[in-house]
């Protein structure tokens, strides 16, 4: 049994890519592999591995087995060179984007993204000397306009968090390359369950592996996947710590690494300086969740389209942020781009005055108060409060938050109930308003 084929669906995939059954103790399952580190089989295998002349496993801080794993499965699913397994979501962005840009260089970022990934490149990335403008993720002119001699990476969410906007990934890829700068997508909301980045010409993918991916709620994770695409070597004097001799690891990226030289450079660098290693517990619960993602993900995008429709047509909510509904701005992206849907994670705002939000939120019964997201429960949380709360009313206003947005991420419930908790909630506002 091969650990992947090409010619395997995604659904096979998913299942089988990274592990061949009887390569340790037969097992059937991927095994945890609890270690630290490795017996290296004599000393010249161990100079040869620390000096990268040869692959193998040299401490769990730069590579476990089990993550391996994980990896290649989720490099699988994506059509990727190869992955890199973190921590969480947040290193493999700060991973992902580091590696690309250092102190004086420039990012353009969507303005419509997670707020902690607002929070590292507004923030610490403006510490290590890193610039970055956000632009509105739609407006192509804008992100060519921000880009600089510097600029080394655009960086956008294939679906936006918490207002499901949708980039036109084709348009970007197209106009990123002719400016020579990579596009990295963070696809932790669509998976590649219902969008490939690599098929639109994006060059890096990441995900927060915490939310879909693992699907359950239990275990954070992060994964960064090459596209193995982008040509670092065109432009040389642009990317040097690709295409210049390394004085530290006595090679060049570029030209002596097999596989991706990105890959290669995060990981004998980044993750070994810094630390950001998934624990191969973890690992193991993502790649169980990994197994069903279909099948959980068609399902939550199904109950989610069936929640935002019934919350469109409600007179206590003045929009949803559904990008299957025809009044989303992004609906034509969607119907084309994501023949499966737009996913699960969407917004929409109460029509009832601010200090409402509150008394809405903590009648509802079944939706849980947390701030997280791709979990089998339906999970709720106000973002201006929470996730954005460190945006300023500009900033908001970019990615198109109010005050009175609430954010859904739709779980595995039978939509019904779903239903029935909203409307009750939703009533018994409306019947304070009407009181009041
Ligand atoms: C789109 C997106 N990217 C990245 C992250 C960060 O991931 P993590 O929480 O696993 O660090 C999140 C977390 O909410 C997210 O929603």
């Amino acid at each position: 049994m091969t650990a992947d084929d090409p010619t395997w669906a995604a659904a096979t995939r998913q299942v089988r890519a990274g592990y061949t059954a009887g390569v340790a103790q037969n097992t059937v399952t991927v095994p945890i592999y609890q270690s630290a580190a490795y017996e290296f089989e004599n000393f010249q295998t161990a100079r040869d591995i620390f000096a990268l002349r040869r692959t193998g496993n040299l401490y769990s801080r730069t590579g476990n087995p089990t993550n391996t794993v994980l990896e290649q499965r989720v490099a699988s699913l994506d059509g990727g060179l190869g992955a890199l397994a973190t921590a969480s979501g947040q290193s493999a962005v700060a991973v992902a984007l580091l590696a690309l840009a250092r102190t004086g260089q420039h990012i353009v970022a969507s303005a419509k993204l997670y707020g902690g990934t607002v929070d590292l490149l507004d923030d610490t990335f403006a510490d290590f000397g890193i610039g970055v403008t956000f632009v509105d993720p739609g407006d192509v002119a804008a992100w060519r306009a921000a880009t600089t001699d510097a600029t080394r990476a655009w960086f956008v969410e294939s679906i936006g968090n918490p207002t499901a906007s949708l980039p036109d990934l084709a348009a970007l890829a197209g106009a990123a390359h002719e400016l020579d700068v990579p596009l990295v997508v963070d696809n932790t909301v669509a998976t590649p369950a219902l969008l490939r980045p690599l098929d639109f010409g994006a060059d890096i993918v990441v995900y927060s592996a915490t939310k879909f991916l693992g699907g359950h709620g239990s275990s954070l994770g992060g994964v960064i996947v090459d596209g193995g695409r982008f040509d670092f070597g065109a432009r040389p004097e642009r990317w040097t710590q690709f295409t210049r001799r390394s004085a530290r690891f006595g090679l060049t990226f570029l030209t002596d690494i097999d596989g991706s030289h990105y890959l290669a450079y995060a990981k004998a660098k980044l993750a070994h300086d810094l630390g950001p290693a998934l624990s191969p517990f973890n690992a193991f619960l993502l790649v169980q969740g990994v197994e069903t993602l279909d099948l959980r993900v068609r399902r939550h995008t199904e109950s989610a389209l069936a929640v935002a429709e019934h919350l469109a047509g409600h007179p206590a909510v003045t929009v949803v942020h559904h990008a299957g509904l025809p009044t989303h701005p992004d609906f034509r992206i969607g119907q084309r781009d994501f023949p499966h849907g737009t996913g699960s994670v969407f917004a929409f705002d109460l029509a009832a005055d601010d200090d409402e939000v509150g008394p809405f939120i903590d009648r509802l019964r079944l939706f849980t108060l947390a701030a997280n997201i791709g979990d089998v429960r339906s999970l709720v949380v106000h973002p201006a409060t929470t996730t954005h709360s460190r945006f300023t009313a500009a900033q908001r206003e970019a990615a198109g938050i109010t005050l009175r947005t609430i954010r859904l991420s739709i779980g595995l419930e039978d939509p019904r109930d779903l239903i029935n908790d909203l409307d009750a909630a939703l009533a018994a506002i409306q019947l304070q308003e009407a009181v009041a």
